[in-house]
């Protein structure tokens, strides 16, 4: 099996239920979702469907009541809160909805954090070096030695992305991650999440902007704790404008819009000409 048909996020009748006073209140009920390595999967649903609540279940932050999740074939929800939490910090970039930057360290120390908790990068002057690059992704170069309270809004969101990928995760679940940013940042940070994708990671999104849901391969829909629809790689291929049974058309397309078709392809579309993505990619990097 190549890399990219492997299940890397797979839940099976997953379910979180909160006791309230009017009994028991399900967030999410019977979840069956899966997940291919290298997938870019945006999660919609109105204000309170459950969207949080995935991600937390996914990354382990909360456990479910009923259920079973498995992320890189590892069992989430029966592993302690210690292995959770080093197994996450190693391989999940999570971007929460309130960020949660610490507030006495600056933009770049709050990227370093990550590698110094996995003991990554080596010596501190590397991890600096990283953290500077990750920021420099996402537009902030010039603002690593603040403190997240000088800075605004829409920078500490970026801020938090690039700490999610202090540790080059294979993973990156991102809640609301353009939610506080203006059109035109908000699609520099996606299109950051797309050369993601074209370096092989997974990436789960959670999004109320119609438009950057499109802009991915697999759209969930959340409606009261259930998956409701799920709009998938046909439809968005079309979008494309690629067609089943013609020839594929590349040209014109971006290197990211390319390599998020290939990856698009190579996790299933049936008779796929393209199936090894990273060579695609290259070929096309070298035309
Ligand atoms: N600790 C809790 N106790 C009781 N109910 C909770 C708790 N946490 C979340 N809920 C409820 O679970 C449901 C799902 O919450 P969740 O945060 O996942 O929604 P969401 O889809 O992320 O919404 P939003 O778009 O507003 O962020 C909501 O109805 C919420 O009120
Ligand atoms: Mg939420």
């Amino acid at each position: 099996m190549s890399d990219v048909d492997r299940v890397l996020i797979d839940l099976k009748g997953v379910s979180k239920a909160y006791q309230t006073p009017a009994g028991d209140f399900y967030a999410l009920d019977g979840i069956d979702l899966q997940v291919r390595q290298g997938e870019f999967v945006a999660v919609v649903g109105k204000s309170g469907a459950g969207k949080s609540t995935l991600i937390n279940m996914i990354t382990g932050i909360d456990r479910p009541t009923a259920g079973a999740i498995e992320v890189g074939s590892r069992p989430i929800h029966r592993m302690s809160e210690d292995d959770v939490a080093a197994w996450r910090g190693r391989h999940v970039g999570v971007v929460l909805q309130s960020f949660q930057l610490l507030p006495m360290l600056t933009c770049a120390q709050n990227v370093m954090l990550p590698m110094d908790f996995a003991g990554l990068y080596g010596s501190l002057r590397e991890r600096r070096q990283r953290a500077l690059h990750l920021l420099e992704r996402v537009g902030l170069e010039d603002q690593a030695d603040k403190l997240p309270s000088e800075v605004s809004g829409g920078q500490r969101q970026r801020v938090a992305i690039a700490r999610a990928l202090a540790n080059d995760p294979m993973l990156v679940a991102a809640d609301e991650p353009t939610g506080n940013l203006d059109s035109r940042t908000a699609d520099a940070v996606f299109e950051a999440l797309e050369q993601l994708i074209a370096e092989g990671k997974t990436i789960l999104m959670v999004t109320h902007d119609r438009e950057l849901a499109a802009r991915t391969l697999r759209v969930i829909h959340l409606t009261d704790g259930k998956i409701s629809t799920v709009n998938g790689f046909g439809e968005r291929i079309e979008r494309m404008g690629v067609h089943a049974g013609a020839p594929l058309q590349l040209e014109g397309l971006s290197t990211d819009r390319f390599a998020a078709l290939t990856t698009c392809l190579g996790n299933g579309l049936n008779g796929s000409p393209i199936r090894n993505r990273q060579s695609a990619i290259r070929n096309r990097q070298s035309d």
